[in-house]
């Protein structure tokens, strides 16, 4: 653990955790004090980066489930509150981007990328907040959205990730303001392309990537650490005035 320990002794769940971004902030806020639960699909993942966690002294609970499914987030928080007995702090990272003409779509993957991108956010949400607002927690949330939500088109058509991940810029909106009173923070950030497995295709193309680059000022992909931290600062003390906002995390794609 640093030195400078901001999390000390809290908890922070974060949703699609084994997942490249998640993990990233999972080993961030495990550096900065936090304990960590991290609940996603993929067992495999999720207990490797767990037992990394732990090599490194960090405390963290992990549950397989899809968490689309009411059931399995139920379970997911159980097991958390069992671990830890509290959670201070959610991350939704889960997301999928099928990456679709809306034309040919089936309607069965439209679906799928809102239960993924919205629903499992609503439901993590809703059971975490619950809790807090029973014991009083000034707790903060932040989701992982996307440049996307907030620009209509990217290197290809794929209309369900971008109404999914405007639905997330509003989504926090609504939960900043219905739990405002209450003292607990939503916010979320707006990566560009990160790189991750989730855009594997695309760093396996050049010509997709010399796209990327000259529509980003800065002329790269982002880091998983670079949206990591930015995720940290809204859930630290020193955003303690923030709350409804998306952070872009995008080299400059929005300002153009
Ligand atoms: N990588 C990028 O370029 C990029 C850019 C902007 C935003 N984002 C967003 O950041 C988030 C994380 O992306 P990433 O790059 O780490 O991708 P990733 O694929 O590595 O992580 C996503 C995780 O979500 C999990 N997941 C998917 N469906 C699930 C379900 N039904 N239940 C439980 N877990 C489920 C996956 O198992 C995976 O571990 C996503 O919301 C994505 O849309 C990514």
């Amino acid at each position: 653990m640093m030195e400078d320990s901001p999390f000390k002794g809290q908890v922070v769940v974060i949703t699609g955790g084994a997942g490249a971004i998640g993990a990233a902030i999972g080993l961030l806020m495990g550096r900065s004090g936090a304990r960590i639960a991290l609940w996603d699909l993929n067992r495999t993942a999720l207990d490797a980066i767990a037992a990394d966690l732990s090599a490194q002294g960090i405390d963290c609970c992990v549950h397989a489930g899809d968490l689309t499914l009411e059931t399995e987030v139920e379970a997911a928080h159980a097991m958390t509150l069992a671990a830890f007995g509290r959670v201070d702090m959610l991350v939704t990272a889960t997301g999928i981007s099928p990456r679709e003409d809306a034309v040919t779509q089936p309607v069965g993957n439209w679906q799928r990328s809102l239960d993924v991108n919205m629903t499992s956010v609503f439901l993590a949400s809703r059971i975490i907040v619950r809790e807090m607002l029973e014991r009083g927690v000034k707790g903060r949330i932040v989701h992982l959205g996307s440049i996307m939500g907030l620009s209509g088109g990217g290197l290809y058509p794929n209309l369900a990730y971008h109404a999914t991940k405007g639905a997330i810029v509003n989504m926090t909106r609504a939960m900043a303001c219905e739990w405002a009173p209450h003292g607990i923070r939503v916010n979320s950030v707006a990566p560009t392309w990160v790189d991750t497995p989730f855009i594997g295709a695309l760093k396996a193309d050049p010509d997709a990537m010399r796209k990327i680059a000259e529509v980003t000022p800065l002329g790269r992909i982002a880091r998983p650490e670079e949206v990591a931290h930015g995720v940290a600062f809204l859930l630290g003390a020193q955003s303690a005035m923030i709350t409804g906002h998306t952070l872009p995390i995008d080299g400059g794609f929005l300002a153009r």
